[in-house]
């Protein structure tokens, strides 16, 4: 999403927020989502070539791979499915999807759910047909498809709509944006299906803030990903201090994954899953399933793993502290359980120079009994033992009863 924005105070965004009367209560939102989503969307690989045939094979793989067993439920189909609105509003899908209902059925026929993507403007992002003027037509069109999942998309709202119609006055453009993803929330209820919100405007002006209260069920915090480690790892980091902000029914989004995409190296996939299991991060593959690769599939699957990213106490975790290139963060669990990662971010961490962690500044006091999540093994963790890692991977652990 390349639209600059010029907005930029949370004060601005409380204080609109306050004069903005809410209809879709938190407790509305919380009733969906009690942990971070889990499934598969079609942009980070097929971005807008993507086909009806693409998420049919899509939700087959997720079924036969095992990441259905392992979790993955939602088969989301995100930009470039729209075609044209009819005389009476209505909108059609493209020569891509030539039967919605008939792609959802098959989905659900698998035991999965189907998303799909659309935006508060008048054309998304990719500059297919948006909702804008059309919103509960659209809710009630995706409701009798079957769709469970709606990502909404800022795009040309912000310069159709806010710089319009509130040129040089920010605190209107901001009630614009609110009343637009209102909308939206208030529609979908009204179906009576029940419909995740994911809330897509790259964390401009602190969504985190005001995103529960306007039924987002997860909101992005930045700008897109892309599979670079430089990107993932921005990301990463500008993660930091949202943490008080997640909880069951309401998720702070850093974007879906990148595993299995590009040249990533496979302790860049393992370190942004597990990051991302850190962070509470909704868990949406972005993948090429049908031709995945034994050892993305062993990533994408790992029970242990994803039982960080879902643990039903629902806290994100945070960084305690970094020493120089490595960073170790905690997430506090159900059951007083905590995991730990030691995360390699630089680029010059040779494994035959150790870290030495100091388990004093997690609140660790002696030798803790833990599982390493990547090599499977029981571990015992002591003061400022060596942690030998590579750039860019990750020592990932569970400590089940830490002292
Ligand atoms: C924006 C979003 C992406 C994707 C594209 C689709 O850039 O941030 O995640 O949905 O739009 O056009």
């Amino acid at each position: 999403m390349r639209i600059p924005t010029s907005l930029s105070l949370v004060a601005l965004a409380l204080a609109s927020l306050a004069s903005f009367t809410l209809s879709a209560p938190l407790a509305s939102a919380q009733s969906a989502a009690q942990t971070p989503p889990m499934g598969w969307n079609s942009w980070n690989f097929f971005f807008a070539k993507v086909t009806d045939m693409d998420i049919r094979a899509s939700a087959d793989q997720i079924v036969a791979t095992g990441m259905k067993d392992a979790g993955y439920v939602y088969v989301n189909i995100d930009d470039a499915w729209q075609g044209k609105r009819d005389a009476d509003g209505v909108l059609h899908s493209n020569e891509k999807f030539p039967d919605m209902k008939a792609l959802a059925d098959y989905v659900h026929s698998k035991g999965l759910k189907i998303g799909i993507y659309s935006g508060p403007g008048p054309k998304t992002c990719a500059g297919y047909e948006g909702s804008l003027g059309h919103e509960e037509q659209d809710a009630k069109l995706y409701a009798s498809w079957g769709i469970d999942y709606l990502k909404y998309d800022l795009c040309s709202f912000h310069e159709a709509v806010m710089e319009k119609q509130a040129p040089n006055d920010k605190a209107a453009q901001m009630r614009l944006m609110f009343a637009a993803y209102d909308k939206m929330a208030k529609a979908l209820k009204a179906t009576g299906r029940p419909i995740v919100l994911s809330l897509c405007q790259y964390g401009w002006d602190a969504p985190w803030e005001w995103a529960p209260a306007l039924g987002g069920n997860l909101w992005r915090t930045t700008g897109d990903i892309n599979p670079h480690w430089d990107r993932i790892y921005a990301i990463l980091s500008q993660q930091e201090g949202l943490e008080k902000y997640a909880g069951p029914g309401h998720w702070n989004d850093p974007d879906m994954l990148e595993v299995g995409n590009g040249k990533l190296s496979l302790a860049e996939n393992r370190a942004h899953f597990s990051m991302w299991a850190m962070l509470a991060s909704p868990l949406l593959a972005g993948n090429d399933l049908p031709n995945m690769k034994p050892e993305i599939k062993a990533i994408l699957t790992n029970r242990d793993v994803i039982a960080i990213d879902q643990d039903a106490l629902g806290e994100q975790g945070a960084r305690v502290y970094s020493d120089g290139e490595v960073e170790v963060w905690t997430r506090h669990l159900s059951g007083g359980a905590m995991a730990v990662a030691v995360l390699a971010a630089g680029d010059s961490r040779y494994s035959t120079h150790p870290f030495h962690l100091d388990l004093s500044k997690l609140g660790l006091h002696g030798a803790q009994q833990g599982k390493d999540l990547w090599s499977g093994k029981t571990v015992t963790l002591t003061q400022n033992m060596p942690v030998e890692i590579e750039s860019h991977d990750v020592w990932l652990v569970r400590i089940g009863s830490p002292r």
